[in-house]
């Protein structure tokens, strides 16, 4: 009973588990905590953790087991394990020991003598007794220690996963497979089936065997020839659960893949309602999320009918071992090889082990389903980055000078190998001149820039700055020197003050308000009611797209960077303030080799030196006023837009 009850609790919560995860799947991808993003030194023990499980990033790693890795997840609880396991050992005594009494309360009330049947029975009392109090306790001190692991482990997974995540290459996330949406979910979900899988399986497990063994030799103890032909019959039950859990492991990785799918449908949905608003595709959005979860449901159909032939074959085997065991007890009885007593005490022992064994053999499915969630854990914390921005033995420069150098650069992104998207290509950009960027969309202006952040390494070339391949830096030194403005600026859900400081986190709120000033936000922000404090939404909604920009650039300044990659910096901004902007930065450019990339060739009168890119390749370089002269590429480019 009180097996049958734990068992019926573990179900319950993995379910709820599992809703939960899918909750939370969609709203941890809505929330970004800046501040924690931001506050790097509480990754750092982790990243040494990391590093302990998996070795040096650059090395090979020699690939434990799963089971081997999932001990090292959960070693720093070794404590709290071994006294869970402990009080699983002695819950799993509990049942046999009870069935042991049971069988001799039965047979004490077949004594004759009043006097001793009372004192038996009293005495068979005081046991069940010390059972229900052995019971409580363990059970309460059992289901604390596994819980707290699991909470822990669970904390630490998904900790991990994101600090590994963040040491990933750009190219990794640009994948399908690792959209934003399929990643919130494996952060939300296989955390959570991985504590289920420490937490409830680890002590099931132990439970069984402690519960089975104890029971195999009560048996054998009290009536060996029933107890060997009961014996016998066992793995016959266990067979159908074996062919069943592997039958459902191949099942749960499809309905998991499925159900990954769902939730990235979801979260990018909720993400770019915006978009999906303005151009009404909800009814497209929602036949896509049916789709994906029809799958699931043809699947979870599927799954149940193989549980329910398990299930019953196995119920069905137990009971005719039940009438072999009464038949074949009361002929050894009849035979006078044992006594009653024995057949009621075998009986009740060894039915136990059946109806455990059958138990943990329907938890199979659960099993499946963890070690799936497991692999996918694994494959994220056991990965190497190809591009790891903490590289050890990496230069580290104190201070850059900024001369950037391509050398014969080709380069295609990852995710579309065949798309060569830079040819041949070769700049030069001395220390503290500023170059500006032109040319058609699509041309690789912005590819340029990601490749001095060293967010994709070339196929072919170098990139060199002050002399040096940037692959030879510490990585995270040499963005620490780098700041770049995207295309689209990217702020994250806190405070206006929290995404300034993301650019250096211990910057003085004098420091902050300068750049806020350099940036030409002050002003906006002040008449805002709660100034540096209003909060910006999630990926700063809340903002327009030019107060975005200038946050942008006002988080760029903060970091006092020695290269400024200025990716259509103002390209959001009204033609007012952008002129104001501009004039912002072409004073915080001064003594900083800046890139900038613009459409509006208005922006670009203050570059030293202009490359009018097509296709991947320099067409034309030069001075402003030496292009137009020319009369070519750039020339033809501002005529275009003085027309429009
Ligand atoms: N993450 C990516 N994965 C695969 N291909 C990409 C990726 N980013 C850009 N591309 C492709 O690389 C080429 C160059 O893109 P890039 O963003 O560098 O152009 P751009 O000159 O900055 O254009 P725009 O002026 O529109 O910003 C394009 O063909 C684009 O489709
Ligand atoms: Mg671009």
């Amino acid at each position: 009973m009180l097996w049958s009850m734990q068992q019926q609790k573990q179900h319950a919560s993995n379910e709820e588990e599992e809703f939960a995860g899918h909750k939370s799947g969609i709203s941890s991808a809505r929330t970004s905590n800046l501040k924690r993003l931001s506050n790097s030194s509480s990754c750092s023990g982790l990243s040494t953790c990391l590093e302990d499980m998996t070795g040096t990033a650059s090395e090979p790693i020699k690939k434990p087991s799963s089971f081997h890795k999932l001990l090292a997840l959960n070693a720093p609880e070794w404590k709290k394990a071994i006294v869970g396991s402990g009080c699983a050992v002695v819950f799993g005594a509990v049942y046999p020991v009870y069935a042991f009494v049971l069988g001799s309360m039965i047979s004490a009330f077949f004594i004759r003598d009043h006097q001793e049947m009372k004192s038996k029975i009293r005495t068979y009392d005081l046991i069940f007794f010390s059972l229900c109090v052995v019971s409580f306790t363990v059970n309460l001190v059992q289901h604390y220690n596994f819980a707290a692991m699991g909470e822990l482990v669970t904390k630490r997974i998904r900790e991990s996963m994101l600090t590994k995540l963040l040491t990933f290459e750009v190219g990794w996330f640009d994948k399908e497979e690792n959209s934003s949406g399929a990643i919130c979910s494996k952060l939300a979900n296989e955390a959570n089936v991985v504590k289920s899988l420490v937490a409830d399986r680890i002590s099931l497990t132990i439970q069984t065997c402690t519960a089975v063994l104890l029971a195999i030799a009560l048996g054998l103890w009290v009536a060996w020839r029933l107890a060997v032909v009961m014996i016998a019959i066992q793995p016959l039950t266990i067979l159908c659960f074996y062919t069943r859990k592997v039958l459902l492991k191949n099942m749960s990785k499809k309905s998991g893949e499925a159900q990954n799918q769902a939730s990235q449908i979801a979260a990018e949905a909720v993400a770019n309602h915006r978009t999906i608003t303005a151009f009404c595709s909800n009814d497209r959005i929602l036949s896509l999320f049916r789709a994906t979860q029809a799958k699931n449901r043809k699947d979870g159909i599927r799954q149940s009918w193989l549980a329910g032939f398990g299930i019953g074959s196995a119920q069905s085997l137990t009971f005719l071992t039940w009438g072999l065991d009464y038949w074949y007890g009361g002929k050894l009885v009849h035979e006078g090889l044992i006594t009653s007593a024995d057949v009621f005490k075998t009986f009740f022992i060894l039915l136990s082990t059946g109806r455990i064994i059958a138990e943990a053999g329907s938890m199979t499915s659960d099993l499946a389903k963890g070690s799936a969630a497991l692999k996918s854990v694994f494959e994220i914390l056991y990965r190497v980055t190809k591009i790891n921005p903490d590289d050890p033995p990496g230069t580290k420069p104190v201070r850059i000078q900024g001369n950037i150098e391509f050398n014969n650069v080709a380069f295609a992104y990852p995710s579309r190998p065949d798309v060569v998207v830079l040819k041949d290509f070769s700049l030069k950009v001395k220390a503290g001149s500023s170059i500006a960027l032109v040319g058609p969309s699509g041309s690789g202006k912005s590819t340029i820039v990601a490749l001095v952040e060293r967010f994709y390494d070339p196929l072919k070339g170098k990139i060199m700055i002050d002399g040096t391949d940037v692959k030879k830096f510490n990585l995270r030194c040499l963005r620490e020197r780098i700041a770049l403005v995207g295309q689209e600026p990217v702020l994250f859900g806190g405070s206006i003050r929290d995404n300034i400081l993301f650019g250096r986190p211990n910057a003085t709120e004098a420091e902050i308000m300068e750049a806020a000033r350099a940036a030409n936000a002050h002003d906006f922000i002040s008449n805002l009611k709660d100034g540096y404090e209003t909060y910006c939404g999630e990926r700063g909604v809340q903002l327009s797209g030019g107060q975005k920009q200038r946050i942008a650039i006002a988080r760029a300044i903060i970091k006092n960077p020695a290269i400024l990659l200025l990716d259509e910096a103002t390209s959001a901004l009204d033609g007012e303030s952008e002129k104001v902007v501009q004039e912002a930065l072409d004073r915080v450019m001064v003594g900083r080799t800046s890139v900038m990339v613009a459409h509006r060739l208005s922006t670009i009168w203050s570059a030293e030196c202009i490359a009018v890119i097509e296709d991947g390749v320099i067409v034309e370089q030069g001075g402003h006023q030496d292009l137009m002269s020319r009369g070519g590429a750039f020339f033809n480019l501002v005529k275009l837009q003085q027309q429009q």
